[in-house]
């Protein structure tokens, strides 16, 4: 019996007890189930009116019973392609030609079926599931609703229940500038995970001591410790500073709130702060998440010049909104990121309870980089130790783009098999490259960026700090 059809039973399953047992709710399904049910907005929580909302029209958010599977919620759900095929042999199913639905036309044998294929664990991740399977006398499973529940992610952190809460706030006309400031990522579409990251030591203490706050917070309120959960993350591009933010989102399973702050530019400032207003608010919503804050000296750089009100005003309130927050009392862990500390003034530091460094890679950590994003490709005496000698003052980001010009450079030549002679040639050519950008940032260089010019040249000639080349 193929996988699919276990994958289809366990849909019909679950639904069919979903259907039956009105104790449970969205929370008991998994993801990839309730996803396909889910509609309308957020509901109210907390049962007071929330502002924002788009009045009495909107159907109230959740799921409605029976749930009913057809092909199409089947495919959707379970990602098998042809659903109905995938169990039609089984004598338990059935489908109606008219409707489209299927279901099981014997729950009894299809628990049994079921039970036979799969352990503990896969109950574990459906607790719809696990809670039926505990209660049965019949079948001695080692799980409990309590574990499954605890393992399934919350319904706040799917991208359904979150486009529902953005459309609560934010309506037609907001979309446009509101895109532009700020994104919401659900975990699941973070890319980015620790393992994929080279930390310092310095960084992978701060880290898990915000994870352990994060896990703590009950205490830390108890005790009256609030000034916390509020990190800026300080160093030049490419060091790895979004991407650990999106990791950490992802390794704690929390949706993802980004807001661009140049995106707060003149060009919607009438409706700025109120956006800004309303950012927080929604991260507030989905909380607990992360809110991440970008190009932080930005602030700093807006209060100084003789910026346009409106635009200060902006500023200002985002302040006022970091003030505000809290991971104690919010559950929201705000991160700022920026390449400019020094043009961050005292009111911008002072919002930051954690400053997390993010300086270049020393060797040792670009040999470490240089492992990580070469993991599943094939070099032949490939020695990172000896690449990340020649590549002193790269950042991790520079790496990837030194691995990438290999890769594309062995491919035009119809190879996959990489060398090291390969990346030393990619090094070579980053650092032209380096060379032919920095020439163009400096004054006075222009000459060398004539037709028939020739970088190396350029570059030994124009600077004595240039290293010498020996030919
Ligand atoms: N320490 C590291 N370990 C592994 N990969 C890294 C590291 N630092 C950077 N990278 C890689 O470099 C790329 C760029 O990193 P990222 O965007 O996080 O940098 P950043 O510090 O946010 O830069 P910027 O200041 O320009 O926004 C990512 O693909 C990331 O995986
Ligand atoms: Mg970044």
């Amino acid at each position: 019996m193929s996988d699919a059809a276990l994958d289809v039973v366990e849909f019909l399953l679950t639904t069919s007890v979903y259907s039956d047992d009105r104790t449970l709710d969205e929370n008991d399904l998994p993801p990839s189930f309730r996803r396909v049910y889910w509609t309308g907005g957020v509901g109210d929580e907390d049962g007071s009116d929330t502002e924002g909302g788009t009045g009495s029209t909107r159907k109230p958010a959740g799921i409605d019973r029976p749930l009913s599977v057809t092909t199409t919620t089947a495919r959707e759900a379970t990602g098998v392609d042809r659903p109905w095929e995938a169990v039609s042999e089984l004598m338990f199913t059935e489908r109606d030609e008219f409707s489209g639905t299927i279901t099981l036309a014997q729950q009894g044998m299809a628990e049994e079926w079921f039970a036979e294929r799969v352990d503990a664990d896969r109950l574990l991740e459906n607790p719809t599931l696990a809670k039926h399977f505990e209660r049965h006398d019949d079948y001695e499973f080692d799980v409990t609703h309590e574990a499954a529940r605890e393992r399934n992610r919350p319904i706040q952190a799917d991208r359904v229940w979150i486009d529902g809460l953005l459309n609560e706030y934010f309506d037609e006309e907001d979309d446009e500038e509101m895109l532009d400031l700020v994104e919401v990522r659900a975990p699941e579409e973070v890319d980015m995970s620790l393992d994929d990251l080279v930390l310092t030591e310095d960084q992978q203490n701060e880290l898990d001591k915000i994870s352990k706050a994060i896990e703590h917070r009950d205490y830390l309120a108890d005790i009256g410790l609030r000034e916390i959960g509020k990190l800026l993350f300080v160093g030049p591009p490419g060091t790895g500073k979004t991407s650990t933010a999106q990791a950490l989102a992802q390794d704690m399973d929390l949706p993802f709130v980004e807001v661009k702050l140049s995106m707060i530019t003149s060009q919607y400032l009438g409706e700025t702060a109120k956006n800004v207003d309303k950012t927080f608010e929604v991260a507030k919503r989905l909380s607990p998440c992360i809110l991440f804050i970008d190009e932080f000296d930005f602030v700093a750089k807006t209060r100084r010049s003789d910026e346009h009100a409106a635009l200060k005003r902006a500023v200002n309130t985002l302040l006022k909104s970091i003030d505000n927050i809290s991971l104690i009392d919010d559950d929201v862990l705000l991160i700022g990121a920026t390449n400019h500390p020094d043009q961050l003034d005292d009111a911008a530091w002072r919002r930051f309870d954690e400053i997390i460094n993010f300086p270049k890679p020393d060797s040792g950590m670009r040999a470490d980089i240089l492992g990580l994003i070469t993991r599943t490709m094939d070099i032949d005496e490939f020695d990172p130790h000896l690449i990340a000698e020649v590549t002193e003052g790269l950042t991790g980001s520079d790496l990837r783009m030194v691995l990438r010009e290999a890769v594309l450079e062995a491919l035009t030549e119809d190879r996959t098999t990489l060398t090291q002679e390969d990346l030393l040639n990619a090094v070579e050519e980053f650092e032209e490259r380096d060379t032919l950008k920095n020439m163009d940032m400096m004054e006075g260089d222009h000459d060398a960026l004539v037709a028939g010019g020739d970088i190396d040249k350029a570059s030994d000639g124009g600077h004595s700090h240039d290293h010498d080349h020996d030919h």
